[in-house]
Formats: structure tokens, C-alpha cells, sequence
């Protein structure tokens, strides 16, 4: 092996398109990790949901650390566990109000809209989880699952959604009002309605028309109320700051031995290569290779024949995707029909690039 993979970074982000394996090889990374003793917390901020499914979660435990015990994934684990959290905007937004005295603020209905799952706040949040996380200290690694593609995309964005968001022109006029605003919203508000732009004025009589008549003010509210958390909204940026950190971060890209899937990742790698330090990682999931080279085709000269296509086409895709990736590891199909079975096949797969620290 050419390489060993660090396993004590504080971060570890699976990402990748649609479909080819993120989840289920994040959650055997977390289950791999685990049976070594350390201690691991999976995140997932794909709304779709996989991993509830994967490791029993319950629906009502969104959003608050569930603790899992390895046994559902096999014997020889012992008491040990891992921790999973299913990523909730809501309720990382709901603390970030306990801990700022927002609550009642963010009971705003504008705020309940961007906050729920698919609501636009959700990649932002899922910065501020993670990084609330990080700071807790709790755990040896965090592992992230994301959701595929485009989405994960505006995760990486998020931090810089959040910088432009606190950054424009509009939050001039809050910095203007300064602390007099802190001490009397009500005033702030008055202001605010007085001095926003024509033409946002304009816009917002539109929308008054359309959603009812407090929509200025509920509009207000909702941006006052997440102003009053710039800071720790500010602070996540930290979050993405790391992940541009070898030292603390390792990342798998994740797609599977078929041409497009490696051209799909290949896009991928362009969008993100201001993330994709030295310790990144080409995960090529679903490998035939591993039985093809064990299969005995009984000099049968049409199944030798399949044999060697099938092996020449995924050591070419192999080859290929090594031209755009300088460190690959491969992931082999794993026959048994469940979820579980896969998880614990290819958890086993990590040991062999693990380094003795
Ligand atoms: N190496 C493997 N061998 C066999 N089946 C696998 C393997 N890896 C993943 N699978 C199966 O493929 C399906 C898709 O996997 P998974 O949900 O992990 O993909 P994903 O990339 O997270 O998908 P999405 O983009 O929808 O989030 C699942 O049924 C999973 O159990
Ligand atoms: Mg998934």
C-alpha cells in the first residue's frame, strides 16, 4: 500500500452523486472506527434519510444525538457503540435561540419556513451543528454524510452564504443602528422599515399583498432575529476553514466502477478542489474485481471470455480514475441483500489502510 489513512482527524466527510454508496460507506467508516475504540459521531445532513433507516433511528429522535449500539451489525463487538445524529435545522435553530434568549424570535414564520428540511437554512444549519459538535469536544472523529451532489455543493457554500448574508449591504444599516437597536428591537424595527431600500420596498408591498398584511414586519423580525445571532453564525465559518485542513480533515469522494459515475466524480473534485487537500480520497465503491479474479470459468472459452471484459473494463475505469486522483480505495460489492450486511462487509475493507499511530 502506497499510503496509510490517518484516523485521528477531528472531521471525516463522505460526499459524492446520487446513489453510489456515501451513506453506507460513512456508516462503515463510523462502525470500522468505533470497533477500534474510538469515539465516533456520524452526522448525516441528507434529508433523505438513509441512515435512520441503516441504524434503527427513530423519526422523533431528529436532531439529538442517538446512541447506537454495535451489536446491531453483528456478534464480536462487545458493549461498544457509536453515536448518530440526524440532522434537524429546526432544533440546531431552536438552541441556537436558547443559547442568544432569541427563542421567541425565531418562533418567527418566516424563519419556520427557511428552517424546515428543504427550507434553504438547512446547509447553513447543518455548518452550525457541526461546528457546535466540534466544539463540545466529545468526539475522537465526526463523520459527515451528505446529501449527493448539488446539495453538497451548497453545504460547502454555506459558510460563505452566511459571510455574504451578514456582509451585504442591508447589514450596514444594522451596524449603523448599533447597540441601540440591542436594547430596543422595537425602535431597530422602526427604523429598519424606514430605511430599506425603494426598491425592496417595493417588493415587499408586492409580497404584503400576496401573504398578508404583517408580512414587513414578520419579514423584519426574521432578519433581526438572525442578526442577533451573526456572531455564532460567524463562528461556523470556522467549521469550513478546517475542512480546507489536512490536519484536520480526510475526505472520500465516493463513486463506483462505471464511466460515468468517475466522470460524475471527476465534476465533483472541480467544484470542491479548494477543499480537497492531500488527504482526499477517490472511494470506488461496488468493485467487481475482488470476485472476477477468484472466479473459475472451467476453460469455458465464452464465460473466460467474460471474465477478462469484465476484469480489462474495471481495471480501465480504475486506471482512468486514478489519472484525476492520486490516492484510490476500493470498496467491493457486497453480495448479501441487506443494508446492515453491507455496512459490516465493508467496514472490514478500512483495516487495511489503517496506520499504526
Ligand atoms: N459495496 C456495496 N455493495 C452492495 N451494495 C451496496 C454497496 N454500497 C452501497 N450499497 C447499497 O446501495 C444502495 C445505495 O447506497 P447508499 O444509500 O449508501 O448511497 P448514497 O450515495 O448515500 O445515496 P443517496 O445519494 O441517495 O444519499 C443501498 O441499498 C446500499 O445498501
Ligand atoms: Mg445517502
Amino acid at each position: 500500500m502506497s499510503f496509510e489513512l490517518k484516523n485521528n482527524k477531528p472531521i471525516e466527510i463522505f460526499c459524492g452523486t446520487g446513489g453510489v454508496g456515501k451513506t453506507t460507506l460513512a456508516t462503515s467508516r463510523a462502525l470500522f472506527l468505533a470497533s477500534i475504540g474510538k469515539k465516533v459521531l456520524l452526522i448525516t445532513i441528507d434529508p433523505a434519510r438513509r441512515l435512520k433507516q441503516i441504524l434503527h433511528l427513530e423519526e422523533s429522535s431528529a436532531g439529538e444525538t442517538a446512541t447506537v449500539p454495535l451489536s446491531i451489525f453483528g456478534e464480536g463487538y462487545g458493549e461498544k457503540t457509536l453515536d448518530a445524529l440526524l440532522m434537524n435545522p429546526a432544533k440546531t435553530l431552536k438552541r441556537l435561540g436558547e443559547q442568544s434568549k432569541t427563542e421567541k424570535e425565531f418562533e418567527n414564520r418566516i424563519i419556520k419556513i427557511l428552517s424546515r428540511p428543504h427550507g434553504g437554512m438547512n446547509e447553513i444549519l447543518a455548518t452550525v451543528e457541526v461546528q457546535y459538535q466540534l466544539n463540545q469536544k466529545i468526539y475522537d472523529t465526526i463523520i459527515l454524510d451528505t446529501p449527493p451532489g448539488k446539495h453538497f455543493l451548497d453545504f460547502l457554500d454555506a459558510s460563505h452564504k452566511i459571510k455574504q448574508f451578514f456582509d451585504s449591504s442591508f447589514v450596514d444599516i444594522f451596524k449603523f443602528l448599533g447597540k441601540n437597536f440591542e436594547n430596543k428591537p422595537s425602535k431597530a424595527k422602526k427604523i429598519m422599515g424606514l430605511i430599506v431600500s425603494s426598491g425592496i420596498k417595493k417588493l415587499l408591498s408586492y409580497l404584503e399583498k400576496v401573504t398578508g398584511p404583517d408580512f414587513v414586519n414578520t419579514f423584519v423580525d426574521a432578519i433581526v432575529a438572525l442578526y442577533k445571532n451573526k456572531d455564532q453564525f460567524l463562528y461556523a465559518l470556522d467549521f469550513q476553514e478546517g475542512l480546507t485542513k489536512k490536519s484536520t480533515s480526510n475526505w472520500y469522494l465516493v463513486t463506483s466502477a462505471e464511466q460515468n459515475k468517475i466522470n460524475e466524480a471527476k465534476d465533483l473534485q472541480h467544484h470542491a478542489k479548494i477543499f480537497l487537500h492531500e488527504d482526499s480520497y477517490l472511494a470506488i465503491n461496488k468493485c467487481l474485481s475482488p470476485y472476477l479474479n477468484q472466479w473459475k470459468t472451467d476453460n469455458s472459452r465464452t464465460l473466460t471470455h467474460v471474465k477478462k471484459t469484465m476484469l480489462e473494463r474495471e481495471n480501465r475505469l480504475k486506471q482512468m480514475a486514478h489519472q484525476s486522483f492520486a490516492k484510490t480505495l476500493d470498496f467491493p460489492e457486497v453480495l448479501g441483500p441487506t443494508p446492515e450486511e453491507h455496512v459490516q462487509e465493508l467496514s472490514k475493507a478500512w483495516s487495511q489502510w489503517e496506520s499504526p499511530q
